[in-house]
């Protein structure tokens, strides 16, 4: 494994983490003694560095982190949890609060589901449109004073919101969508980010399993799979996207490796500043992920890549319209 610091102010972070989203029901059924051994088998490779949200089945994906983790030495992985996305008992979405007094409470309960008594990196999900980030970020920075936080992450919030974080407290990493087809951080985030010493977690580097290989058109009817309800997926749209997957699978041959991992190594090759989020939850898929590391794409391949994929290749919104709307990382000059 190899590793990279993230941001200027940030932890050493193994050069891929884990996301672990996919195990709790986000993404249909997972099975939990298939999630653990992942997990366990990620942790055993030398990933140090487990993304989770408090969210994540409610408390669910925490708690299977904890069990994973128990028994193991808790300095030796990094903990990525994200807040304030807020749920009801039937897991609907129902807004979002990062008010300095729900940082707490939310980081209160995340400490015990993880049974840890730190967290390293701390983010809330969203920009709360009702609480300046001056207070959110300040609110954290409190509790990185008490011990309970390590570090301080972002997540899918734009240019200007970033300079204001960062004016309150060091901002080790953001937490963005990129992928050969989510690439809207090119412009002006990602120049940000690195004016700021501001490193990257990006996530969906798949496009959610959609650029992988292992996507057909015939989609999903799992109960509970949030990809059903994305503009990607969606008839007119996923056979657009799925021929983008042709592409890569002539580049993949050539370079004797499969579609996810070129993508992958894609967004690796990118730069050392972003960590690319594997959100495997069978350790099928993890090998294979993993795979990419090996895999040094060169300039030649990198220009192949880029000439056969163009950079709004995607047919689609990333999120649906109502969520499109709380990313501030999509407001114009984001
Ligand atoms: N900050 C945010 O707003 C935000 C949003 C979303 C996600 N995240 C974080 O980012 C992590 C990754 O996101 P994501 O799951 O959407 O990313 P992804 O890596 O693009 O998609 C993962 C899915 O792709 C499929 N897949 C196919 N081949 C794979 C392979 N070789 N390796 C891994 N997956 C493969 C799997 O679906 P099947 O299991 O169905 O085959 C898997 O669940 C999440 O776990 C979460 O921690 C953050």
């Amino acid at each position: 494994m190899q590793f990279h610091q993230l941001g200027t102010a940030g932890p050493q972070v193994s050069a891929f983490g884990l996301g672990c989203m996919a195990m709790s029901g986000m993404y249909g059924p997972a099975d939990r003694a298939e999630s653990l051994a992942t997990l366990w088998a990620a942790l055993d490779v030398g990933v140090t560095l487990l993304d989770t949200g408090d969210f994540y089945g409610m408390g669910h994906n925490e708690m299977l982190i904890g069990a994973a983790l128990a028994g193991r030495q808790r300095e030796r992985v990094q903990l990525s949890v994200k807040f304030g996305a807020l749920r009801d008992p039937a897991g609907a979405w129902i807004g979002i609060d990062t008010r300095p007094q729900a940082v707490k409470t939310a980081l209160a309960y995340s400490l015990q589901r993880l049974g840890v008594d730190y967290i390293d990196i701390y983010r809330p999900a969203r920009l709360d449109p009702q609480v300046p980030i001056e207070d959110t970020v300040g609110a954290i920075a409190d509790m990185v004073r008490a011990g309970y936080v390590r570090h301080i992450g972002l997540s899918e919030v734009g240019a200007d919101t970033l300079r204001r974080a960062a004016a309150v407290h060091p901002i080790c990493d953001l937490q963005i969508e990129y992928s050969l087809i989510s690439r809207g951080i090119e412009a002006q985030i990602l120049p940000t980010c690195r004016a700021l010493g501001i490193g990257v977690t990006a996530y969906a580097v798949l496009s959610r399993g959609l650029i992988s290989g292992h996507w057909g058109a015939a989609g999903t009817n799992r109960p509970g799979d949030i990809r059903a309800l994305m503009p990607r997926f969606q008839p007119g749209n996923v056979e657009r996207n799925l021929a983008v997957v042709e592409a890569l699978r002539a580049i993949a041959a050539a370079r004797g490796a499969s579609v996810a991992q070129i993508a992958i190594a894609w967004v690796a090759a990118q730069g050392a500043d972003i960590i690319p989020l594997i959100g495997a939850r069978t350790r099928e898929r993890l090998h294979e992920a993993l795979g990419a590391l090996a895999l040094t794409l060169t300039p030649d391949d990198l220009a192949v890549i880029e000439r056969a994929i163009a950079k709004d290749a995607a047919a689609g919104d990333r999120y649906p319209a109502a969520l499109m709307a709380h990313l501030d990382s999509e407001r114009v000059g984001g």
